[in-house]
């Protein structure tokens, strides 16, 4: 608490309307130095004295920051929460909050681009028709792999992976997935999505997308053994969290044509890409911007100040991810 009795909130980095006015009005909002480093040092010294913190997927919340005395809540900005060390924060009676649900759409719209963009050449066309090398219509110019009727793999099919099989359908794919926990019987009948292994779903898919989150289990769920099961022809579309893509690997892969390409939207190191990439044209890579859409990230931010206004107010936060410290 400041010393003028309202909650500090610090905000590590700036946010869309309305989220600003949800957090004034919840307490006293402390920017973040903007030319501070993101170290967890840093970070802790900035959240002396504040009860909450609004984070992005970049910051390092861990023992460290999550130890200061009086912190309350983690609210963070994404439905990701890996850059945030939750059996620390629970252990410390720290509530962390996500966003859930509302940037499912734009996410699956995104992995749905990467896929067409890919599939189709998009960016290496663009670039060809820009430095002026189409001279004219040749029948096996800039040949593509066809989406339409393709079999498309899915890694997890939780809400963002559920809503990439609702989009295959208009494209009349067969859609196979991986993923421990079984869809109902009904959801699998509805996507039309039949649960397979790992391996089969490896073998069969012509794309490959990843909807998991990073946790143990999942980092490099995909390394050299997997890329080696797939077919010469697939594409492997991420746009979860990058390390779980042995990213050297997928490079490797890449080189090898033990894969035909790759849609990127995020990286094991970032903002970091791997230097191997960056020089495939069989691969298109974007800055993280699955759910950068303007509603999204609006939505995003008002859910999360909103998260971090019911916590600092007494309440339980509606996006809990440790419910266990506010019962
Ligand atoms: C973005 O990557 C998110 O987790 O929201």
């Amino acid at each position: 608490m400041s010393t003028r009795g309202k909650p500090r909130i610090l905000l590590m980095h700036y946010i869309l309307d309305p989220g600003p006015a949800i957090l004034a009005e919840a307490g006293e909002v402390v920017p973040y130095p903007p030319d501070r480093p993101l170290d967890e040092a840093s970070i802790r010294q900035a959240a002396e004295g504040c009860t909450g913190i609004v984070s992005q997927l970049m910051d390092p919340i861990r023992e460290t920051v999550l130890s200061t005395p009086g912190l309350k809540i983690v609210s963070n900005v994404a439905v990701g929460f890996d850059n945030i060390d939750v059996a620390a924060a629970t252990a410390n009676k720290v509530m962390v909050t996500n966003t859930p649900g509302v940037l499912d759409d734009a996410t699956a719209d995104f992995a749905f681009t990467l896929l067409m963009t890919t599939a189709r050449r998009v960016v290496e066309a663009d670039a060809f028709t820009r430095s002026g090398q189409f001279r004219g219509w040749e029948i096996d110019m800039m040949l593509g792999a066809d989406v339409f009727g393709a079999t498309l793999g899915l890694i997890g099919v939780g809400r963002i992976g559920r809503g990439v099989a609702h989009r295959a359908k208009g494209f009349n794919m067969r859609v196979l997935y991986y993923d421990p926990n079984p869809l109902p019987p009904d959801a699998e009948q509805q996507l039309g999505a039949t649960r397979v292994d790992l391996g089969r779903l490896l073998a069969e898919s012509d794309f490959v997308s990843v909807h998991v989150p990073l946790t143990q289990e999942t980092h490099h769920l995909l390394s050299t053994p997997q890329y080696g099961q797939m077919k010469k022809t697939a594409i492997l579309i991420n746009t979860s969290r990058g390390p779980v893509v042995d990213e050297a690997a997928l490079v490797e892969a890449l080189n090898a044509k033990k894969i035909a390409g790759a849609g990127l939207d995020v990286y094991e190191r970032e903002p970091a890409v791997h230097p191997g990439l960056v020089v495939l044209p069989n691969v298109v890579l974007a800055p993280h911007i699955a759910s950068a859409t303007t509603r999204t990230r609006s939505e995003m931010s008002a859910m999360a100040a909103r998260n971090m206004a019911t916590a600092v107010r007494g309440g339980r936060p509606p996006n809990l991810v440790n419910p266990e410290v506010k019962r």
